[in-house]
């Protein structure tokens, strides 16, 4: 059976009482708000388009994929229907978050899929194997990450050599300063609530995905938004 409760039950969660709590309250809206509010994100402190992100991740997902912090899946299920609509295979995809509720939404959205599994993890200290995944994807996420060196240490390890890692990260807001004024307002809001770290300069993201190993394949900046695809050589 795929149930949320079940998926709670199996797991030996090792956060400290304090990190669940204020995790819970970051995330605490309701999941449509949060969608709502994910996209104005997206378009006023990323100023980026929707459809630019889902071709980014559409297009390289590979057989078994993993999906760092999933959030409550709206936007791992867009990038999955453009694959249907381009007539791209099937995967497995393995997918996790460390906010209960943003996986409940989650996994209420894809319990009739029975090729993706979810779980509640932290990405600083993934529950997988060495070499597991052909494909990664952290979508809108690195920047909430605490603890964003560890983190791309993980998926570092857990991708397989000549595997992909792909990704976005918001850079601090640049432009006219009526944009630049209200992503930072944003930006401000976000950090406040919990749900952004910080933002990062290009060049820290090239630094630190070099560091763990990644060679980068591609970049490109958009609005406030770095993505990325990049690679664990094989050796
Ligand atoms: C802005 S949401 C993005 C969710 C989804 N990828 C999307 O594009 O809609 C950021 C997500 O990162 C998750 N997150 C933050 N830190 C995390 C961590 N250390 N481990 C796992 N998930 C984390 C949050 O719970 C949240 O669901």
């Amino acid at each position: 059976m795929f149930s949320y409760n079940l998926i709670m039950e199996k797991l030996k969660l090792n956060y400290e009482e304090s990190t669940v709590r204020s995790v819970e309250e970051a995330y605490s809206s309701e999941p449509w708000w949060y969608d709502a509010r994910g996209f104005l994100i997206l378009t006023f402190a990323y100023n980026d388009t929707l459809i630019h992100q889902i071709k980014h991740f559409a297009l390289n997902i590979k057989n078994q994929h993993l999906e760092v912090a999933i959030g409550s899946g709206t936007f791992l299920d867009l990038v999955l229907k453009y694959r249907r609509w381009k007539k791209m295979p099937s995967v497995q995809i393995s997918g996790f978050d460390y906010s209960k509720s943003m996986l409940q939404a989650a996994v209420h959205r894809f319990r009739n899929q029975k090729n993706i599994e979810l779980q509640l993890a932290d990405a600083a200290k993934m529950p997988y194997k060495d070499n597991q995944f052909d494909s990664i994807s952290c979508a809108n996420a690195i920047h909430s990450f605490p603890d964003i060196q560890n983190s791309m240490k993980e998926c570092y390890r857990v991708l397989k050599p000549g595997g992909v890692f792909v990704g976005n990260c918001l850079i601090p807001p640049r432009g006219f300063w009526v944009f630049k004024w209200t992503a930072n307002r944003i930006n401000k809001w976000g950090q406040k609530k919990g749900i952004l770290h910080r933002s990062y300069e290009q060049t820290e993201i090239r630094v630190l995905l070099n560091e763990v190993g990644f060679t980068i394949l591609e970049e490109e900046l958009r609005g406030n938004c770095l993505s990325f695809i990049t690679t664990k050589k094989i050796i």
